[in-house]
């Protein structure tokens, strides 16, 4: 009798935990699924210009696994930009790959993240309140020697994005820019203007400034 009550707690044990596992595993296999369909999907569509593994060309298109990037950025400005494409540059809509589609791409990307996703604060960051007469002294000599004359980026000439694009700046909110202007993204051209790293040492006035002049060239 006392081996019976044993054996019977030891299956229902063993049930339990092999209910557990085949909880996890499916949960662990849902997610890897929309990554493995976001892969596929990344290979079918962007391969062409953002390359391999999304790690970007210098004037051909953006590293998208870049681990600021992707910790600054949040899932409305990937998803909104992919959706919309940015028009006046070589960035296409992609529509018609749907919500599923689109979600399936960023959790693809996401699964490349090195770093905690810090968008929401930083999206909840308070508006620039800078001047854009002083900004665009900095920008013309320091930030178009990449990005263009008027933020017209690869269209320009340059290495660096369209930052003067209405689409960009649409999506973009200015937390998200000016985290991308201070701490800029490991390997690759855009070092940080903030820090003892800092290409050129920048005040947050000054970026501030910047930003403000950056609004101006969205409105045109
Ligand atoms: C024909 C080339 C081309 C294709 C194909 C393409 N892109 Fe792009 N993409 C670009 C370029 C160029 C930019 C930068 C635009 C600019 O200068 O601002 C860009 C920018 C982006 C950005 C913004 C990155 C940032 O740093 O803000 C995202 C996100 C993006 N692309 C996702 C995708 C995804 C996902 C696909 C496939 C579904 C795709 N792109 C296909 C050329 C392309
Ligand atoms: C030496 C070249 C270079 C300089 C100078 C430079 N950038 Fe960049 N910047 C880049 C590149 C390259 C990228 C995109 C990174 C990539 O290709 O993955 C970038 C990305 C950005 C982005 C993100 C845009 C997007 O599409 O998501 C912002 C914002 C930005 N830069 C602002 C600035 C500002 C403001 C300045 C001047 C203070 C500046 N950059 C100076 C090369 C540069």
């Amino acid at each position: 009798m006392k081996t019976d009550i044993n054996r019977l707690n030891r299956s229902a044990i063993t049930m339990i935990l092999l209910a557990g596992i085949g909880m996890a595993t499916t949960g662990y296999a849902a997610s890897k699924a929309k990554v493995n369909k976001g892969k596929k999907l990344y290979q079918q569509n962007c391969i062409f210009c953002h390359q391999a593994d999304a790690i970007g060309k210098p004037g051909v298109a953006p590293s998208l696994t870049n681990p600021e990037f992707l910790a600054t950025s949040s899932d409305k400005f990937i998803k909104g930009t992919i959706r919309d494409g940015r028009s006046g540059t070589g960035m296409p809509p992609f529509s018609h790959l749907g919500r599923s589609g689109i979600d399936a791409i960023v959790a693809f990307l996401r699964a490349h993240a090195k770093k905690p996703n810090r968008s929401k604060e930083i999206d909840k960051q308070l508006h620039t309140q800078g001047d854009a007469r002083l900004g665009k002294l900095w920008f013309d000599s320091i930030c178009s020697t990449c990005h263009g004359k008027n933020g017209d980026g690869y269209m320009a000439g340059g290495t660096g994005t369209a930052i003067g694009n209405k689409s960009f700046l649409s999506k973009a909110t200015d937390g998200f820019i000016r985290e991308t202007i201070k701490h800029g993204r490991s390997n690759t051209r855009m070092i940080g203007y903030k820090g003892p790293q800092a290409m050129a040492a920048l005040s947050d006035r000054e970026i501030d400034d910047i930003i403000s002049y950056m609004r101006t060239l969205g409105k045109k």
